[in-house]
């Protein structure tokens, strides 16, 4: 894949952006998400690879845009063919309520490099360049505790995990209490752990571990990112009925309790992962409208490099609107 395509990927998730933030605290997630999606799927055709969706918006009788298995790109002589994990719009009721952390995400391989997770839970522990190494999603939350802090030269105290604030994770004896009695700091967040997870990644944002259950395709996402990044995930699936176990052999996951290391999740040295910042983040600020303009702030990177590249862009809408803007 060449490293040109990553700023073309910068301009997908740039457009997502912009057309989700439009609806920003207007309690309508539905057309946020729409809104990401359109945006998305519309700049992906300008985008001159030969793509496949293989982490969307669901299976194709579930979302008519960015299904898996949907073909997207130019699809038009030498162009590289490669497999794309997308979420046009990390954090649907962040936007709806105006919170921070929303994201429009998406992560770029070579064919067959990326799990094909299933849409159901999973289990995730993840850790910055720092804490690679010391995490293993087998062992439990207090020795994973005790061992990042170890790698990371600090002491329990002066670790903090970021959770998901969620009943699963909440309720007497789950994970908030178990790490509490362990002695680490917690930060709770309403959604959005894929911000969470790189977040681990940027020490100005004071979070060492993102742990907890969240989505499988979120799941597949921060792994992109993390492997760019040099940080590390695991995780599991958290199948709980026997639906969900048929729905994950049927997209190829045949041993459902497999500890997923990152070359499950996200094989290879050749992965772009790319970010905008729908509303402010630790890492990467929201679209800011004025007039005909719209700031984005996004982050790239290449996994094969280490590159890290942040981007801002001002966009002058009026000369180039965005794919589907009419129906803004
Ligand atoms: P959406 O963008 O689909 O709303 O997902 C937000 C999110 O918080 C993810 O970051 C997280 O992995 C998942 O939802 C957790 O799911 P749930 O809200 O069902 O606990």
């Amino acid at each position: 894949m060449q490293r040109e395509l990553a700023i073309e990927f910068v301009r997908v998730t740039e457009a997502a952006a912009i057309a989700s933030a439009r609806w920003m605290g207007r309690g309508d997630k539905d057309s946020a998400d729409q809104a990401a999606v359109d945006a998305m799927r519309g700049m992906f055709d300008t985008v001159d690879i030969d793509g496949e969706v293989v982490i969307g918006e669901g299976e194709i009788d579930e979302a008519p845009m960015l299904y898996i298995g949907e073909k997207i790109g130019t699809r038009e002589g030498e162009v590289p063919k490669v497999d794309i994990a997308v979420d046009p719009l990390e954090g649907t009721t962040i936007i709806a309520e105006g919170r921070p952390n929303a994201l429009s995400v998406l992560a770029v391989a070579e064919r067959g490099c990326f799990l094909h997770a299933p849409d159901m839970y999973m289990k995730k522990i993840a850790v910055g360049p720092e804490g690679k190494g010391s995490i293993d999603i087998n062992k439990s939350p207090e020795e994973n505790v005790k061992s990042v802090a170890k790698a990371m030269g600090k002491s329990i105290e002066e670790v903090t995990v970021v959770i998901l604030d969620k009943p699963r994770h909440t309720k007497e004896g789950s994970l908030v209490d178990r790490v509490r009695e362990v002695g680490a700091k917690i930060k709770l967040i309403k959604d959005g752990d894929v911000a969470a997870a790189l977040a681990t990644s940027f020490p100005e944002t004071g979070v060492d571990i993102m742990m907890g259950i969240g989505g499988a395709p979120e799941g597949v996402l921060a792994a992109a990112g993390l492997k760019c990044l040099g940080g590390e995930m695991q995780a599991k699936l958290h199948s709980k009925t026997a639906e969900e176990v048929e729905r994950a052999k049927a997209m190829g996951v045949n041993d459902v309790d497999k500890a997923l290391k990152m070359e499950d999740l996200a094989k290879g040295d050749n992965i772009i992962f790319c970010a905008s910042g729908v509303t402010d983040g630790e890492m990467l600020q929201g679209v800011r409208f004025k007039g005909s303009k719209a700031t984005t702030h996004s982050v790239v990177m290449r996994s094969k490099t280490g590159t890290v590249r942040f981007v801002e862009a001002i966009h002058s809408l009026d000369q180039k609107p965005l794919p589907f803007s009419d129906q803004l």
